[in-house]
């Protein structure tokens, strides 16, 4: 499932975020990226301890943990501390894969990468190219969203950034494990989910529709308690 989430920084924060990232300190993008995965990444990118992003990355956990839409897609067992690189001068990520297994910073710990976000800080408007392109089962997807804006997929998709030919396409990227491994499980319990809270907006004083309510949330949960690894 690939899923766009709105808002998930507000204006305001993005704006903030923008001002911290144009002062910041951009390396060369190949540095973070494995061999292969080198030779097709042509960006920058702030070094994990970088404390400017390590304050935004921050930020954006504590938003992703209070958006709805968020907690149920994505089901996050842990979030690797988010990531931010910026693509200008035509540059480009050719097509790849995430690596399966990411280690998070100064901890040993490591996570399987279920999920693959990117947060874009830029607006369309802002440059030329620069789409995400991810293909998934139904063909390719092309993203390129409104500044604060999220796109959510499977990290086992196959995706490329194409060259950026003008301007400056500034977003954050990261990983997730999710409590649910399999895409097509965790989309079913996103559906369910979803189906569960319009019927409680839908009818929220018809008795029969709150019976079923409440035995459809209980399926949700004895889902999870099949599928979960917490
Ligand atoms: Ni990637």
């Amino acid at each position: 499932m690939i899923l766009r989430i709105p808002d998930v920084l507000s204006p305001e924060s993005v704006k903030t975020a923008r001002e911290l990232l144009d002062s910041a300190n951009w390396i060369d993008g190949a540095a973070t990226a494995g061999g292969q995965a080198a030779k097709a990444k042509h960006n920058l990118q702030l070094a994990q301890d970088d404390p400017t992003a390590l304050k935004l990355g921050e930020e954006i956990r504590q938003a992703l943990a209070t958006n709805p839409l968020f907690m149920s897609a994505a089901l996050p067992l842990t979030l690797l501390p988010p990531m931010f690189n910026k693509y200008t001068g035509g540059g480009s990520f050719g097509t790849h894969v995430d690596n399966a297994i990411r280690h998070i910073p100064g901890t040993g710990q490591r996570i399987r990468t279920d999920l693959s976000a990117t947060l874009f800080l830029s607006e369309p408007d802002e440059y030329e190219g620069g789409v995400l392109n991810i293909e998934d089962t139904y063909g390719a997807q092309e993203v390129k969203l409104p500044a604060g804006h999220m796109i959510l997929y499977p990290s086992t998709s196959l995706h490329h950034v194409t060259p950026v030919t003008s301007g400056a396409r500034v977003s954050s990227f990261f990983w997730i494990q999710s409590m649910v491994r399999d895409d097509t499980q965790r989309s079913l319990l996103f559906d369910l989910d979803c189906s569960i809270q319009n019927l409680g907006v839908a009818a929220p004083d018809n008795e029969a529709v709150g019976q079923s309510s409440v035995q459809l949330t209980g399926i949700y949960h004895n889902l999870i308690r099949q599928w979960a690894e917490v």
